[in-house]
């Protein structure tokens, strides 16, 4: 990995405040692995409480609505988490696909106001098994990201800073099945000449791709010494310091040892 590695903590539908024990646990935590970019994405409720708090960690949001206000019950838009202290957002997780049928036009635009409002974006992509099974993976992560990405000309002008990519295979989130570091590699190889194709040798190369899927302490240092990723987004550990800062800690080794 040539830049900072970025472990990115999504707490999902978990955390109360009796967790911003955790979260001050983390951030203290990530002060001592400063060669580590160290974030967490909980609920909308404690964006805010953890950013007051946070010396160290970059605070964020799991979704955000496509547009900028308006009568939308129950939604929050991309300035809303903004003005609570969220400087990224992830979006077009496959939960949110899922659960709320979002599709890659919606995550387009939800991506152009995220940017708009001055956030970093964290997209997500990744195939089911049934498409991993037929193999099709590739074209399939190809064609989402070709769809859900902002086109080129609408990138903010430091879009390495700005974007990031995340690959979750859906059959690797919570079941303690990895993707094996081969089809890990062979997949972020994918992404990174859909990058460069797309934003071209300038910005391309820079932008960091994120593994998801099962990351614990005891596979991350295997996972992260594969070429092309440049860190984690971290689901089920996450929700502790102790495991969430051992994957910190073993993405930092190989600059530390
Ligand atoms: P997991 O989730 O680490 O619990 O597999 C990852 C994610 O969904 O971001």
């Amino acid at each position: 990995m040539t830049r900072r590695p970025y472990i990115v903590g999504n707490w999902k539908m978990h955390g109360t405040r009796a967790m911003l024990s955790e979260a001050r646990a983390i951030d203290r935590a990530a002060q001592r692995h400063m060669k580590v970019e160290v974030a967490l994405a909980p609920p909308y409720t404690l964006i805010h409480p953890i950013h007051r708090e946070a010396e160290q960690i970059a605070v964020g949001a799991q979704d955000c609505h496509h547009a900028d206000g308006g009568a939308h019950t129950g939604d929050i838009s991309a300035a809303m988490i903004a003005d609570a202290g969220a400087s990224f957002v992830i979006l077009g997780h496959s939960e949110r696909r899922q659960d709320h049928s979002e599709g890659d036009a919606q995550v387009r635009a939800k991506a152009e106001m995220a940017f708009a409002a001055g956030l970093r974006v964290i997209l997500c992509c990744g195939e089911s098994l049934a498409t991993r099974e037929s193999g099709g993976a590739a074209a399939f992560v190809r064609a989402q990201l070709l769809a859900s990405l902002p086109p080129a000309d609408e990138m903010p002008a430091e879009v390495a800073e700005r974007l990031c990519i995340a690959y979750e295979p859906i059959w690797a989130i919570g079941t303690g099945i990895a993707a094996t570091t081969d089809d890990i590699a062979a997949m972020h190889a994918e992404i990174r000449a859909l990058l460069v194709d797309l934003l071209g040798e300038e910005h391309g190369p820079e932008v960091r791709i994120l593994y998801g899927g099962s990351v614990k302490p005891d596979n991350a240092a295997a996972i992260f010494a594969v070429p092309e990723v440049g860190g984690a987004l971290v689901g089920g550990a996450s929700l502790t310091a102790d495991s969430f800062m051992g994957i910190a800690l073993a993405a930092s080794e190989p600059f530390e040892s």
